[in-house]
């Protein structure tokens, strides 16, 4: 990797489509809610919580993801990770987050709906006002729950109305279809919330298509199994949806084998609108920055690529549309500044 590469995407103006503020607890911050909530963590110390970040597949991840969670239990907690997040966001000059999180993770430890959106708003609102971050915020229903406790989640979610922009679909995908959540994703779509879903991550290419047809997806998360099928990655070409790929988890978690045979670029050539993103970025060892560094050194990403990438970061956002061309065009600037065409 060329330095001035690694230079070139830190000043890049970004957008980050696909975090789970959830995956952005480092085990530094683990140990220290910890203490202050009188927990005990099956760790000794952040070394041995780091070393068993080794994961065979999402669901061996997962396990420790939602046992990590448990650490987070008041308001200020939630806020702490939250800030934590967007002061590493502001460094690397992501301009615009749309983070998710998962509300009955917390919820069924019997932590309020509300304690965990208040901490999150809190620290998004002084993020906007601090570095300049603007923001939407996605809920997302767990796929191995079940449409009702969803449908309960989506009822305590009303009275914060659209300071939630969407809704997404997250956790164990396989034998877990998008199928069930049709009646929930309905009544979140009459209820004026954008609509994501994470689908073709370890899923087939099927669970891609009844993400757009049954549930509405606006954009799919991850959507790395679509080149397995030419109708569908014609149809999400033609009809620009927008993918957010996220290529370190998916090497982490045996998506793909290597950074070297990530099919990023293979999307990009298939003229899909893709993104890159960071999806838990403390357990796959980087943030936004360091994705794109990976997939630049692995696939020989051009600058000239690059700049696209960023620039359909905020092509895919759900800002209004004045702010996205604005956006696209400093990060055009930004290319043009240093001799990219
Ligand atoms: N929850 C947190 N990270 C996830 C991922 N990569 N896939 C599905 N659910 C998740
Ligand atoms: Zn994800």
């Amino acid at each position: 990797m060329q330095q001035d590469t690694r230079a070139f995407i830190l000043g890049l103006p970004k957008a980050e489509l696909h975090l789970h503020l959830e995956g952005t607890l480092e085990p530094e911050l683990m140990f220290e809610l910890a203490a202050r909530n009188d927990l005990t963590l099956p760790y000794d110390s952040v070394e041995h919580a780091r070393a068993a970040y080794e994961f065979s597949d999402l669901q061996s991840f997962l396990d420790l993801y939602y046992a990590g969670c448990s650490v987070l239990v008041t308001e200020q907690d939630f806020y702490d990770l939250t800030w934590e997040y967007l002061t590493r966001a502001a460094s690397e000059n992501i301009r615009h987050v749309e983070p998710c999180f998962d509300p009955q993770t917390h919820t069924e430890r019997d932590v309020p709906f509300g304690t965990v959106i208040a901490g999150i708003l809190r620290a998004l609102e002084d993020g906007q006002q601090r570095y300049g971050i603007t923001y939407r915020l996605i809920m997302s229903f767990l796929r191995d729950m079940s449409p009702e406790s969803a449908a309960r989640t989506l009822e305590r979610a009303r009275r914060y109305g659209h300071r939630i922009t969407g809704v997404g679909l997250d956790s164990a995908e396989l034998g877990h279809p998008p199928d069930d959540f049709a009646e929930v994703f309905a009544a979140a779509r009459a209820a004026g919330y954008r609509v994501v879903a994470h689908a073709g991550e370890e899923g087939p290419p099927a669970y891609i298509t009844g993400a757009l047809d049954i549930l509405g997806a606006e954009r799919i998360d991850h959507g790395v199994r679509c080149l397995e099928d030419q109708m569908l990655t014609a149809r999400l070409a033609m009809d620009r949806v927008p993918l957010t790929v996220c290529p370190l988890s998916n090497v982490r978690l045996k998506v793909v084998p290597d950074m070297a045979s990530h099919p990023l670029r293979a999307m990009m050539d298939a003229g899909l609108l893709v993104t890159i993103n960071s999806d838990d970025p403390a357990y796959f060892g980087g943030y936004l920055t360091e994705n794109y560094v990976a997939a630049a050194d692995a696939l020989g990403l051009s600058h000239s690529e690059l700049v696209t990438l960023a620039a359909a970061s905020f092509q895919a956002s759900f800002l209004d549309e004045g702010t996205r061309q604005d956006r696209i065009a400093e990060v055009e600037a930004y290319g043009s500044a240093r001799g990219v065409r």
